[in-house]
Parts: C-alpha cells; sequence; structure tokens
C-alpha cells in the first residue's frame, strides 16, 4: 500500500459532498492502492451535520479510509492536504444566475487560499466546485501566491459528461465511444460545448448530427443543464456534479490522454488572454493538466470563446477588491 492521501472537503455537510466524499473514500480518486485520510470543513453552524456524515462514513467499514477530521478551521482542515475539493458555497435558486453568487460566495475562497497557501502539502491540488466556479478559483490562487497557479482548477468536467450524453443519447452510442470533445469557457450559460473535433468510435460527430439541432438544441440544452436540473428537482445537480468532481481529480491525479475540459489558468493559448481559469481542452500527464494546442478555430467558435472571456474578465474586474 502507498502512504495515505489527506483529501479535503469544503462544505461537508451539504448534498454533493454526501455523495462526493463516499467515492473518494472508496478509491476512486488515488487508486486502490491509496489509503485516505478525509478532512471536512464546515462553517460552525454546520459541524453537527458534518459530524453526522463522518459518523456514516465510519459505519461503512471502507476499507481505504484511515481518518477522518472535521473542523470549522482551515488551517486545520488543510494542513499537509494533497488534494481539495473547494465545494462549500451556497448553491443557486430558481431563476438564478450562477454569477448573482458572487458577492456572497466570493469571500470564503479568499480564506481557503491563504489556509491552502500555508499549510497544504507540496503537491496540493484544488478543484474549485462551488459556483461561480472559475471565478471563485482566481480568488483562491489570488490567495495562495506560494502554490503554482497551475493548481487550482475549476470544473468544467459536468458540462463536459452532459456534452457526451446529450450526444450519447441523440446518436444511440456509448458514452465511452466520444473523443475529443471540449467545453470552451466559463461554468455559466455562456459556456460553449464544441463538437468541431469531436469523434465517436472514429467518426466525426459534426457529420452525424445536423448543425441545426447542434447550434439550437445541443449547446443550450448543455449550458442550461444546471438550471433545467434546478426547476426539475428543485435544489441544484448534487451526485452528478459529485461524480464529475472525482472525474476531474482522478484524472489529473492519474493522467489521461483522453481529453477532458477542465477550467485552467489561461497561458494565450488559443489568444485567450491570462489572468483567468477557463474551461479548455486538455490531457493530463505527470500530474499536470497539458492543454491541448493547435487546433483549428472558426470565426464562428472565436465569437462564443471570446463571449466566455468577456463574461470571465467581467467577473475578475467585480471582485477585483479580493485578488
Ligand atoms: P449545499 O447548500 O447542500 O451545501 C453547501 C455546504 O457548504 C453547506 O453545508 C454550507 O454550510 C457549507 N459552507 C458554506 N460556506 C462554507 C465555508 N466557508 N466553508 C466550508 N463550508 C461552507 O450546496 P451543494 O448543493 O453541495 O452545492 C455547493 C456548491 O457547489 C454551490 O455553490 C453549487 O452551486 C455548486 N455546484 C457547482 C457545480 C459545478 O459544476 N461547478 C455543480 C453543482 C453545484
Ligand atoms: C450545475 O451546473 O448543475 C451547477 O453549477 C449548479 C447550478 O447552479 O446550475
Amino acid at each position: 500500500m502507498n502512504s495515505p492521501k489527506k483529501v479535503v472537503v469544503t462544505g461537508a455537510a451539504g448534498q454533493i459532498a454526501y455523495s462526493l466524499l463516499w467515492r473518494i473514500a472508496n478509491g476512486e480518486v488515488f487508486g486502490p492502492e491509496t489509503p485516505v485520510s478525509l478532512s471536512l470543513l464546515e462553517i460552525p453552524v454546520a459541524l453537527g451535520g458534518a459530524e453526522g456524515v463522518a459518523m456514516e462514513l465510519q459505519d461503512s467499514a471502507l476499507p481505504l479510509l484511515s481518518n477522518i477530521i472535521v473542523t470549522a478551521d482551515a488551517n486545520e482542515a488543510f494542513n499537509g492536504a494533497n488534494a481539495a475539493f473547494l465545494v462549500g458555497a451556497k448553491p443557486r435558486g430558481k431563476g438564478e444566475e450562477r454569477a448573482d453568487l458572487l458577492a456572497n460566495n466570493g469571500k470564503i475562497f479568499g480564506p481557503q487560499g491563504k489556509a491552502i497557501n500555508d499549510h497544504a502539502a507540496d503537491d496540493i491540488r484544488v478543484l474549485v466546485v462551488g459556483n461561480p466556479a472559475n471565478t471563485n478559483a482566481l480568488i483562491a490562487s489570488a490567495a495562495a501566491p506560494d502554490v503554482p497557479a497551475s493548481r487550482f482548477n475549476a470544473m468544467m468536467r459536468l458540462d463536459h459528461n452532459r456534452a457526451i450524453s446529450q450526444l450519447a443519447s441523440k446518436l444511440g452510442r456509448g458514452a465511452a465511444e466520444f473523443e475529443n470533445l471540449v467545453v470552451w469557457g466559463n461554468h455559466s450559460a455562456t459556456q460553449f460545448p464544441d463538437i468541431s473535433y469531436a469523434t465517436v468510435g472514429g467518426e466525426k460527430v459534426s457529420d452525424l448530427v445536423d448543425q441545426e439541432w447542434y447550434r439550437n438544441e445541443f449547446i443550450p440544452r448543455v449550458a442550461n443543464r444546471g438550471a433545467e436540473i434546478i426547476e426539475v428537482r428543485g435544489k441544484s445537480s448534487a451526485a452528478s456534479a459529485a461524480s464529475s468532481a472525482v472525474d476531474h481529480m482522478r484524472d489529473w491525479v492519474q493522467g489521461t490522454e483522453k481529453w477532458a475540459s477542465a477550467a485552467v489558468p489561461s497561458t494565450g493559448a488559443y489568444g485567450i488572454p491570462e489572468g483567468i481559469i477557463v474551461g479548455l481542452p486538455t490531457i493530463a500527464r505527470n500530474g499536470e493538466w497539458e492543454i491541448v494546442e493547435g487546433l483549428e478555430i472558426s470565426d464562428w467558435q472565436r465569437e462564443r470563446i471570446n463571449a466566455n472571456v468577456a463574461e470571465l474578465q467581467a467577473e475578475r474586474e467585480a471582485v477585483s477588491h479580493l485578488l
């Protein structure tokens, strides 16, 4: 067996954590040879809920779960942490946009970024799930100047998985058959799920679906799926978010040659200016995401990517006091 990895989940009493913690503790991120020590961070009023979750984790007798702590102290939670899922934040309600959460949720991520900076292990990887995820990740990263910016990601994987599942059901194919799909931009309704390079079983997806469906049904369906879930379920997505968070962190840690959509700090690739955390086509090697570069971009794609860049820059501007 390997030595245990310490994994922090914030918002541990919340609905996403209730799915996520079991998946992590089952070895789905670090693999079956690596025990996991869980660190559950909550706000003081929700500590009882997090304690109850910890009791249930214990009662599950999970072979890889080596230790659990429950705390409201970020310094303790992140001390020696190898991976962190920053989930704890308010979800939106019906009729709200994710960016409406920025004023309240943004404040959470600076102190957590600082605690990560001061106490986490050198190999810390941080995935921000709490909305608006891209800009919250930027806030956390700005508060952690000693941690490489590339270690702060925001989650686009749920959008990526939603896009694949819509294509899979349209074409009657299995999700695993799809390759080279990307969701560019912001985890918002402006996001751009892009099938330009996608294949299914080696065939080009764009040859199999008509443009009318792609532009007027598929893109808005994927981009608004979070709102659709809230409408139908009465609460925002939880198990699917947890599942996608596991996919993201597992691929980041263990590597994948298959394209994934991850929101990573812009490097100037595709003319996207530095200073935002943006969904891009990525693969993961040696514990780092690599941006898939050199793709041809049409004017139509460029317009959609630019709309996301403008939106992320406006969000950054709105929280400039936190950066
Ligand atoms: P929830 O309300 O069920 O749980 C959130 C938990 O976070 C609560 O228990 C709350 O006490 C806790 N919390 C609040 N502030 C905290 C802090 N400073 N430190 C630690 N914990 C804190 O919400 P949820 O359904 O689990 O969703 C959490 C967030 O994830 C929301 O912002 C939601 O919009 C977002 N989300 C993102 C995606 C994505 O794809 N990026 C998907 C689904 C949900
Ligand atoms: C989602 O995409 O399901 C989450 O971001 C929750 C939301 O507010 O849509």
